[in-house]
């Protein structure tokens, strides 16, 4: 089946860019289906860094075809920022389509991100206030802007009147920053944001089809990660779209069959950014060290991530959600030089062990991790020479580590990253056959 997603199965940032880019190689299209700049995928290629947030994985690779979905809220204003960027370091956008039902992020969404966050008081999400959440709230009020509405001036305009009064009175009553564009003014920036992307817009549902009716590989690319879905994750402390596998189908425009494997990008140890119960988080200065080691500082807003041991129950809650078919383990080269490690494999609430995760926060807030511990393993001087030894020649500790996930998840770790580079990753089966 030539259609594989990949998702993040914790809180985000567990190295999907990574992973997406590495899979790309054998596909004709990689398509981000949900979120928008509130993501920050890292990729190193020869040593040069890339931080991609709106763009797909795919505009590293010249021969791919890059798509952003329907499902996906845009930044026309960063978008052309980070394509500048991009473009700079040397990507390209050539090969770059954009859907024409993917809705607009606006600067009044922005500002009602951090209005939305001060009224929550003691209680905030933690957003990257980049307005996603207010963004996706007009797409389901049924009154958001889409991209295909810079093509239509008479519909822009009669949106715009209408918009422009609703969210000034919007932003006055919450005590947010003003808004100071009049109708005439967002009308022409959005002409302008139509000049930007001329060319690229286009119903990438059939584009997407297409490929896929050609027997061509499309790698569909997850933001963010199951614990973060709106449905499925630790809500509210969420984002606001679906990040499962299931939104690559909505988000995209392709039915659920077309999709063959579904890889589970796995950190091998736990972070998250804002708030929001994470049972295995660690304290002080065990946190700190893990934080340094393994450089989980946020591509987004630059906050420090808070770490923690790999928490089996969030995992098992995350195959489940999404049938990963692969596991492509990340970050394991961060634990090598520990004595011990530590993996949870069940959480104990009220002096009952539970072994799935629950719904509620305060049985989360409740839960008391229930560790194996496991004896740690050494690391090595020269990346390259691992991976050309390959899976068998990993330290002993490290592949029992891996084995307890295998058993734990019911799922083969098939790809094993041992650093941030593309070329430093192990392959122990194929992803696009599983
Ligand atoms: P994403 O949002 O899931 O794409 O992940 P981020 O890019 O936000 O964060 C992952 C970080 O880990 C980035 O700095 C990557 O360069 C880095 N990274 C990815 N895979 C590995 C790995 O296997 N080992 C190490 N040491 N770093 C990795
Ligand atoms: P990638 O794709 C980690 C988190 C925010 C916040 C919550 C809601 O790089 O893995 P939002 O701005 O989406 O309304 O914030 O979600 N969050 C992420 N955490 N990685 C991400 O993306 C994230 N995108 C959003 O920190 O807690
Ligand atoms: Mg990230």
């Amino acid at each position: 089946m030539p259609g594989l997603v990949i998702i993040g199965a914790q809180w985000g940032d567990e190295g999907k860019g990574k992973i997406t880019d590495y899979l790309a190689e054998d596909a004709e299209m990689v398509v981000r289906f949900q979120g928008g700049n509130n993501a920050g995928h890292t990729i190193i290629i020869d040593g040069k860094t890339f931080k991609l947030q709106a763009l797909p994985s795919g505009v590293l690779r010249p021969d791919k075809t890059a798509v952003i979905g329907n499902g996906v809220v845009i930044n026309m204003e960063e978008m052309e920022d980070e394509i500048k960027r991009i473009v700079e370091a040397g990507g390209t956008i050539a090969n770059l389509k954009i859907s024409d039902r993917a809705h607009l992020i606006m600067n009044y969404h922005k500002k009602l991100d951090g209005a939305e966050e001060k009224y929550r008081g003691n209680k905030p999400v933690g957003t990257t206030k980049k307005g996603i959440g207010p963004a996706y709230q007009d797409k389901i009020s049924r009154i958001g802007f889409r991209v295909g509405d810079l093509y239509e001036e008479d519909l822009l305009k009669e949106k715009i009147s209408f918009m422009i009064p609703y969210k000034k009175d919007l932003l006055e009553m919450m005590d947010a920053e003003k808004c100071q564009c009049s109708n005439e003014s967002l009308f022409a920036k959005m002409m302008r944001w139509r000049d930007m992307v001329d060319g690229l817009v286009c119903d990438t549902s059939v584009l997407i089809n297409e490929a896929l009716d050609a027997g061509k590989k499309v790698v569909f690319e997850g933001a963010q990660g199951a614990m973060l879905d709106i449905d499925h994750g630790t809500y509210p402390y969420v984002t606001s779209s679906s990040t499962c596998a299931g939104g690559a189908c909505t988000g995209s425009g392709v039915a659920p069959r077309r999709i063959g494997s579904v890889v589970g990008c796995l950190k091998a140890y736990t972070t998250r950014v804002g708030e929001g119960p994470m049972v295995t988080e660690m304290e002080g200065e065990e946190e700190e060290a893990l934080q340094k080691l393994g450089g989980e500082f946020g591509v987004v807003t630059g906050r420090g991530r808070r770490c923690g041991w790999l928490d089996l129950v969030q995992a098992e809650h995350s195959a489940r959600l999404n049938g990963f078919t692969s596991i492509a383990i990340t970050k394991i080269d961060v634990l090598c030089g520990y004595k011990e490690v530590k993996v949870c494999t069940a959480y104990e609430i009220d002096g009952k062990i539970v072994k799935h995760f629950p719904a509620s926060l305060s049985k989360l807030e409740a839960a008391k991790p229930v560790y194996k511990t496991v004896k740690g393993w050494e690391g090595w001087d020269d990346t390259a020479e691992v991976v050309k030894n390959g899976y068998d020649a990993l330290p002993e500790g490290m592949k029992s580590y891996i084995s307890l996930i295998e058993d734990g998840l019911k799922v083969p770790v098939d790809l094993v990253s041992i650093g941030p580079g593309r070329e430093e990753t192990i392959v122990r089966r194929d992803p696009w056959h599983s």
